[in-house]
């Protein structure tokens, strides 16, 4: 569905040219359900302008469903639905207005439209608001609003750049029934871009994008697996952290022991669901409690990136720092 071939964007600043896109390969399946995962600045909206012939490339080539986006770039525009990063619709028009609008710039015939437009309108719960202007809608109805514009021509490829950004948890989550069950009903691609890790977690596969680079592509499983082995963290009280980290050190040979506040250690242990409990039945001092997790997307960027990708530095657990410094 989406072939990219040594893809690269240099926009130039008051005559510094800078790198967006640096060199990209990718291809999307169809069918796939695909998320890209960056820091702010990585080049994420500009891949995605670009795939949807809103910007040019500078270099390499780039193809949506075997269309060249500037040799076709009508072709192309035909086949996809976009979710912009910010809002497109226009707030003049009421709901059933911008929904027409958007199936006429698509050639839909007017009984199409209709039906097209109370099917989707349906869907997204705005049925009842159709005749209301947008500019009386909250942030949560005018993203409904948006999706079911997206999907109005029944679109090969919806591209989202982050489309939940500042929803509540049931409006994202509604927002990615409607997703899934479009996929379901005509096999559409989807092609997202995301700073929640659960959204992306779902994705048949993610790309991690860094400074205008592809760093990672790969299932989130498998992702997951590269960057290391389960995490071990221990609850203890304050007088035996010392005694604890002296024994995982010096009888255990673990190096990267984390010593969080209010007695909590953490360390990375291989194999950490069968090997855990043998290691703490020998330890000293009292411990409250133990819990192991796997790495999770968020340890995978920190990894690759160096960067925390939870726009709150301080969601950051106290372990990133530690899986840092493996590198
Ligand atoms: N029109 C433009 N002119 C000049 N520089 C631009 C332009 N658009 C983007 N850039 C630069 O290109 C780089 C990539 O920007 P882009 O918007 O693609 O990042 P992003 O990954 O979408 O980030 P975010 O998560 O903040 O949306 C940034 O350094 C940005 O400043
Ligand atoms: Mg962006």
């Amino acid at each position: 569905m989406i072939e990219i071939e040594r893809l690269k964007k240099i926009f130039n600043v008051s005559g510094i040219p800078r790198i967006a896109v640096n060199t990209i390969d990718l291809s999307v399946r169809r069918g796939e359900f695909f998320a890209l995962l960056g820091p702010n600045g990585a080049g994420k909206t500009t891949t995605i302008s670009i795939l949807s012939t809103i910007l040019k490339p500078t270099e390499g080539r780039v193809f949506v469903d075997g269309h060249d986006v500037l040799q076709s770039p009508h072709l192309v525009r035909q086949n996809i639905g976009i979710i912009f990063q910010d809002p497109s619709l226009d707030d003049r028009l009421s709901a059933s207005e911008n929904m027409d609008f958007h199936g006429r710039l698509y050639g839909l015939s007017r009984p199409d439209r209709l039906k097209q437009s109370e099917a989707l309108l349906k869907m997204v719960d705005l049925w009842d608001r159709k005749h209301d202007l947008v500019r009386t809608f909250s942030g949560g109805m005018r993203r409904r609003l948006e999706i079911a514009r997206g999907l109005m021509h029944h679109p090969k490829l919806l591209i989202l750049d982050e489309p939940t950004i500042g929803l509540d948890p049931k409006t994202r989550r509604t927002i990615w029934e409607y997703v899934h069950l479009s996929r379901k009903q005509w096999g559409m691609t989807v092609f997202l871009t995301t700073h929640y890790l659960e959204e992306a977690d779902s994705a048949d596969r993610v790309g991690v994008m860094d400074e205008g680079i592809l760093v990672a592509v790969d299932t989130p499983d498998r992702l997951k697996k590269m960057v290391g082995p389960e995490i071990v963290v221990l609850g203890t009280d304050i007088q035996s952290m010392e005694p604890v980290r002296n024994f995982l050190e010096n009888q255990i040979g673990i190096l990267e022991i984390h010593l969080g506040s209010e007695g909590e250690i953490s360390f990375p242990l291989p194999h950490g669901e069968y090997n855990a409990i043998n290691i703490v039945r020998k330890l000293p001092g009292n411990i409250r409690s133990m819990t192991i997790r796997k790495p999770d997307l968020d340890d995978v960027f920190i990894q690759m990136t160096g960067k925390n990708m939870s726009l709150n530095q301080e969601n950051a657990s106290p372990f990133h720092r530690v899986y840092r410094g493996k590198l």
